[in-house]
């Protein structure tokens, strides 16, 4: 029977693993990025070292299957991914070296923090991730993972949460109508959604 529970440092290559068979708009991102690595350092590890209060995963009782990841204050994470986290990890990923499709735009996004900063992000300061593997999605734990995180970002007393998807990405979108978000932006590429607290 799986489980939400906190994350542990020894969830981490859990992590990564589930983001990158996740990280194509839902779907297996595996061999995409010429290292394995990139999408977790830009989607889902430094979330965990910034605020790991905010981190939960789903356990099946061998290893971690699914987790959620989240900032409350997009702002000041902005700033730190800028300030902090990118430069200690972008020696990694050279996108003069890159030929992949999507890689290079991956890296250039990730060097410009303030993609983050949706227009509505006062309003809606918290930001999420989330992916499960394919084995648990559709058991509610999506919801229960959400759930959690706006228990949490309640008594902090943050004011909103938003997230943002591929637009391809029709299985999430729908999701997250489905667990009370409505959509706030939607540019080419992706759609932001949005929920008060
Ligand atoms: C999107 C995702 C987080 C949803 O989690 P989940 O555990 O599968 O969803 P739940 O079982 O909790 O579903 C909650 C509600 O959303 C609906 N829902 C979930 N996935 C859906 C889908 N693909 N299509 C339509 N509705 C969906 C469910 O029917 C349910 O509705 P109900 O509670 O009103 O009956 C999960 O499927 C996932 O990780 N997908 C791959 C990675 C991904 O795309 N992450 C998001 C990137 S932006």
């Amino acid at each position: 029977m799986s489980s939400i529970r906190p994350y542990r440092p020894s969830d981490m290559d859990d992590v990564i693993d589930i983001c990158v068979r996740t990280g194509d708009s839902g779907a297996d991102a595996t061999g995409k990025f010429s290292r394995s690595t990139l999408l977790p350092d830009v989607y889902a590890l430094p979330y965990i070292r910034h605020d790991p209060s905010l981190a939960w995963v789903v356990d099946d009782g061998e290893r971690a299957i699914g987790y959620l990841v989240a900032t409350a204050d997009t702002r000041e994470f902005a700033r730190w991914f800028a300030d902090a986290w990118w430069p200690e990890v972008v020696g990694r990923y050279r996108p003069s070296t890159s030929e992949r499709p999507g890689e290079r735009g991956l890296i250039e996004s990730a060097s410009n923090s303030a993609r983050m900063l949706v227009s509505d992000v006062d309003a809606y300061p918290a930001h999420l991730h989330i992916d499960l593997l394919p084995v648990t999605q559709g058991q509610g734990l999506g919801r229960r993972l959400i759930d959690t995180l706006i228990t949490e970002l309640t008594v902090r007393g943050v004011a909103g949460l938003h997230l943002t998807a591929g637009a391809s990405n029709v299985g999430a979108i729908a999701f997250y109508e489905r667990v009370g978000f409505h959509e706030l932006e939607r540019d080419g590429g992706s759609v932001t959604f949005g929920k008060r607290l």
